[in-house]
């Protein structure tokens, strides 16, 4: 690969979605941190053909917000800001940003004023004239020698340009699919503006990421937690291709699986796979220490605690391991941007074995580092891992343990696995699995009444829910048929014995999150 554009975030919510539009044209690109954006970090990037300024929570007005090196200026390679990032580049020149009364959140039109390369070829009529905004700072006027592609209906400047310099700003987010032809204004950047040629195409790069784990590995022995799911699978079939019997992959049965999970999801891996596997059943200890516990963060530390005794305890039967194989994607790594003293950077971490790797003093091989969920199941696919694994929802770490509100017993585990097995099923009966990111049933910890036969019954409730969302940020409920609905209804109410009541949720993301705990 011989193209990079580079990311400069500035902390927008929606940074990580730029970089996956332009992977998804074909196109290598990473997010950096703005204050990583150094003369020396420039001078190292041999590849880059492009930068896009992200947008950010700051106003470029405050003393504080985040700036970059004029440099970049100076460097002569394209340059796309984004809402802040849009905003900064215009100050930067000598153009003026003002505050305005009123926040401008939500869809908008453009007028066209001028010709662009940002918007050559792509149509504009009826509804594909929608823009994506939320800022409340304007561009009152542009630096010097540029000019007014676009503005909203409103008059504000949404898309300016200085063709000669190659620099170009946009008041609203291509990177989100509000945006309509979002996408397509991305696309001219980086190959009518950038040049740069579709060369990342992540089938392709089979072969590499196999030999890295060769050459990391060498002939040592390496441990992998198993869930059954997208990453930890891919991760271990990779893993598997490189080193084959040095393999060795623990699954633990957490008492908190969905029905069936652990039976079939050995089952299927043994089937596929010629892997060692070892399946540990776990759940005594998992249940008996989350008796009586209702806080939700108490429940996930105590899962998380326990989880890491328990592989600790398997890995330690196997002699002499090296490596621990985790299944880290890019969005993990990304360094996140802390606005409120400029300085610190943190590196996010969520995987559930986070704390096993110094205690146990192993070195990591995560040879999905760099990939965006969507490209892992493309990996996937290459390597011929079976759909099931591939298209399987997320299910969190701490499993069922967060959708039981309340407390986690046997008897409610049992009733939602039944529960959110008959959910799945028909939502698979009836091809809808795969048009939804997550589905899942949850357990309230609330009894009403309900009458069943000549008699009055006062049971538990349970919610169903199903979400749209292409990383989980955020997320919309999915728009069933009412039949659809009213049927997965009956069939819980009659099947599972101590629900009555069932519900479907329909609050987005934010402001609700997808989990209940
Ligand atoms: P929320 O509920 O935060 O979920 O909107 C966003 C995504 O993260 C998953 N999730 C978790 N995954 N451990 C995990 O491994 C957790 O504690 C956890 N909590 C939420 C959730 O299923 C969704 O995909």
């Amino acid at each position: 690969m011989n193209c990079q554009i580079v990311v400069i975030d500035f902390g927008s919510q929606v940074t990580k979605l730029i970089a996956r539009r332009i992977r998804e044209i074909g196109v290598y690109c990473e997010i950096v941190p703005f204050q990583k954006v150094t003369k020396s970090f420039l001078k190292k990037s041999k590849f880059v053909r492009g930068f896009i300024l992200s947008g950010g929570p700051a106003s470029v007005g405050d003393s504080h917000s985040p700036r970059i090196e004029k440099k970049l200026f100076e460097y002569r390679l394209p340059l796309l800001g984004i809402c802040y990032g849009a905003q900064l580049l215009c100050k930067t020149l000598g153009g003026v940003i003002t505050k305005s009364k009123d926040r401008e959140f939500g869809g908008a039109k453009l007028n066209f004023k001028k010709k662009s390369p940002l918007t050559d070829k792509i149509n504009f009529s009826g509804k594909q004239n929608q823009v994506w905004m939320s800022h409340s700072d304007v561009i009152e006027r542009l630096p010097p020698k540029f000019e007014v592609v676009s503005q909203t209906q409103n008059n504000v400047n949404a898309i300016f340009q200085n063709v000669e310099k190659k620099i170009y700003g946009v008041q609203f987010h291509p990177e989100v699919t509000q945006s309509i032809q979002g996408k397509k204004i991305l696309k001219n950047f980086v190959f009518n503006i950038c040049s740069c040629d579709k060369d990342w195409n992540v089938k392709l790069l089979k072969n590499k990421i196999i030999n890295e784990i060769k050459q990391k590995v060498i002939n040592e022995k390496v441990i992998c937690g198993l869930s059954g799911g997208v990453d930890s699978t891919v991760v271990a079939s990779l893993i598997n291709l490189a080193i084959g019997k040095q393999l060795f992959c623990i699954y633990i049965d957490n008492g908190l699986m969905r029905k069936n999970e652990t039976a079939e999801v050995s089952k299927r891996f043994r089937e596929n796979f010629k892997i060692n596997l070892i399946v540990r059943d776990a759940s005594r200890l998992f249940l008996s220490r989350l008796k009586g516990v209702v806080d939700p963060e108490k429940k996930r530390k105590i899962i998380g605690k326990t989880f890491i005794e328990v592989f600790e305890s398997e890995a330690k039967k196997i002699s002499d391991v090296k490596f621990l194989a985790q299944g880290t994607l890019y969005p993990d790594v990304i360094e996140s941007v802390a606005l409120v003293n400029n300085k610190q950077l943190t590196i996010k971490s969520h995987h559930n074995v986070g704390g096993l790797p110094k205690k146990m003093g192993l070195k990591l091989v995560e040879p999905l580092r760099s990939f965006f969920k969507d490209e892992v199941r493309k990996i996937g696919k290459t390597i011929k891992v079976p759909d099931y694994f591939l298209q399987r929802h997320p299910f969190p770490g701490p499993g069922l343990g967060i959708r039981i509100v309340g407390e986690i017993t046997k008897k409610r585990i049992k009733m939602l696995q039944d529960a959110d097995h008959i959910f799945i099923e028909q939502l698979k009966k009836f091809g809808l699995y795969n048009k939804i990111w997550q589905a899942f049933s949850v357990l309230l910890p609330v009894q009403t009444v309900g009458v069943m036969g000549d008699n009055r019954t006062y049971e538990q409730i349970c919610v169903l829910r199903a979400v749209i969302s292409s990383d989980g940020m955020t997320a919309e409920p999915f728009e069933f048929e009412h039949k659809f609905l009213v049927n997965c209804a009956k069939q819980i109410v009659n099947n599972v014995r101590g629900i009555n009541r069932v519900n479907y949720d329909v609050t987005s993301k934010p402001p609700a999150t997808i989990e209940y705990e």
